[in-house]
């Protein structure tokens, strides 16, 4: 099953994502994070988008296409995979038709008020090395600033700031919101309410993963 999930920036795609992985084991494929691990290894590609992210923009469809075809065809991607800001127009949308088409897909949107989202990303720190994301205003930053997974140093992202974080939602609001009646019109669309504590946020995913599973009889008792 392929699992597309969208919604506005700082609304917990990556945060739910990680859960999936975990429980279902769809790897979560974050165009943010290849993208961000582009720029930090100053590949060619990260060079062309890095001015682009910092200032809230897309970068262009071709780049980020070309890099999900390429993840997808891994092998741990044969069962299927969750979207994590993939795709974020409509132009994005059909060519993710064109990729692996036929695959049985749902897509589910995030949901949540606007001024939690301004909160959630000025609060987020993560880690440079393994990549666990932290809200400052909701879990202790454990060792002076460093992951309580693997000990790495935390972060902040250069979007995280208030202008970035504006143009980020005006982005959203003209072009990745237009998937919402793309997916319907497909018959494929969800929405989940975002707020409120992680896991009952992803119970209210998973409820949604379960049905969808159970209807193309898959084993709900993964992971
Ligand atoms: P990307 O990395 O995809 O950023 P985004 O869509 O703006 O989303 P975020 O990563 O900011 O938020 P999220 O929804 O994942 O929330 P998170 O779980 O971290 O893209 C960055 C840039 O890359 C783009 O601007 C663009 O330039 C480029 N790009 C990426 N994909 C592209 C594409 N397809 N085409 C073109 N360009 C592309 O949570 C946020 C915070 O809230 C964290 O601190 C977290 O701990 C906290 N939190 C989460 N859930 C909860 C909860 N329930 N309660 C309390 N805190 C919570």
């Amino acid at each position: 099953m392929r699992i597309i999930l969208f919604g506005p920036p700082g609304s917990g795609k990556g945060t739910q994502g990680d859960l999936v992985e975990k429980r279902y084991g769809f790897p979560k494929i974050s165009t943010g994070d290849l993208l961000r691990q582009a720029v930090q290894d100053q590949t060619p590609l990260g060079r062309k988008a890095e001015e682009i992210m910092n200032q809230g923009r897309l970068v262009s469809d071709d780049l980020v296409e070309e890099l999900v075809q390429e993840r997808i065809k891994s092998p741990d991607c044969r069962r299927g995979y969750l979207l994590d800001g993939f795709p974020r127009n409509l132009a994005q949308a059909q060519s993710l038709e064109r990729m692996n088409g036929g695959r049985a897909e749902i897509a589910v949107e995030i949901d949540i008020d606007m001024t939690t989202l301004v909160r959630r990303l000025e609060s987020r720190r993560v880690c440079s090395s393994c990549g666990t994301i932290y809200n400052l205003l909701v879990q202790s930053l454990g060792k002076k600033g460093r992951c309580d997974i693997c000990g790495g140093p935390l972060y902040q992202r250069k979007d995280d700031n208030p202008e970035v974080i504006k143009e980020r939602f005006r982005v959203y609001r003209e072009q990745t919101e237009k998937l919402r009646g793309f997916y319907k019109a497909k018959d494929v669309y969800r929405q989940i309410e975002g707020s409120g504590p992680v896991e009952e946020v992803f119970s209210r995913l998973s409820a949604v993963l379960d049905a969808e599973l159970a209807e193309l009889g898959e084993n709900k008792a993964l992971g």
